[in-house]
């Protein structure tokens, strides 16, 4: 049996639409709801806040609070099922700004060390980076904003 090529041609091109037509249909219809925001719960934090947010958080932070964000006993305080992390925005914002030292207990663990200022980092990084921390790690809380962080570092001069 033959085929003319000018008979295969039309044939090959309306595999090669369908499997194309496949492929972005699939895209379409799924991928920015699935994608754009990371649903936990009762909170909607968009995908790219908490993608900024792990940039700073693996830059500024994971080396002492660790990556799964359980710190390292007796020196470094976890921040997950941490109730100052998921607690009061104004507090949390001051630590990053200020920096932190003293005795402090978390779940039953007793630390007392320094954590230097990171008043270095921006308005949004420091928003992104709480969001991050307030959201991962099993945690969930509100986001913070930038706004937020700019306000707490002016009445804090
Ligand atoms: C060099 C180590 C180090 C780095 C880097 C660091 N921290 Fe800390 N952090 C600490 C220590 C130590 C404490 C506890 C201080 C104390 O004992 O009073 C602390 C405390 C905290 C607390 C308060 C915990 C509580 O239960 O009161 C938060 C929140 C926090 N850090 C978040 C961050 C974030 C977010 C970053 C990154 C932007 C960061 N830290 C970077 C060492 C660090």
């Amino acid at each position: 049996m033959k085929f003319k090529t000018t008979e295969l041609i039309p044939a090959l091109l309306a595999a090669f639409i369908l499997i194309t037509s496949c492929g972005n249909a699939d895209k379409g219809t799924q991928g920015n709801a699935m994608t754009d925001s990371l649903k936990t719960g009762e909170t909607a934090v968009s995908a790219k806040i908490m993608d900024r947010g792990l940039v700073v958080y693996k830059t500024h932070c994971f080396a002492c609070h660790q990556m799964t964000g359980s710190g390292i006993k007796g020196i470094y305080p976890p921040l997950a099922e941490n109730k100052t992390v998921t607690g009061e925005k104004t507090y949390l914002i001051r630590i990053l700004l200020n920096g932190m030292s003293g005795p402090i207990e978390v779940n039953g663990e007793k630390y007392n060390q320094v954590m230097v200022p990171h008043n270095f980092l921006n308005d949004e990084q420091i928003a992104d980076v709480l969001t991050f921390v307030r959201n991962s790690f099993g945690n969930q809380a509100e986001e913070v904003a930038a706004d937020e962080v700019k306000s707490v570092r002016k009445a804090n001069r």
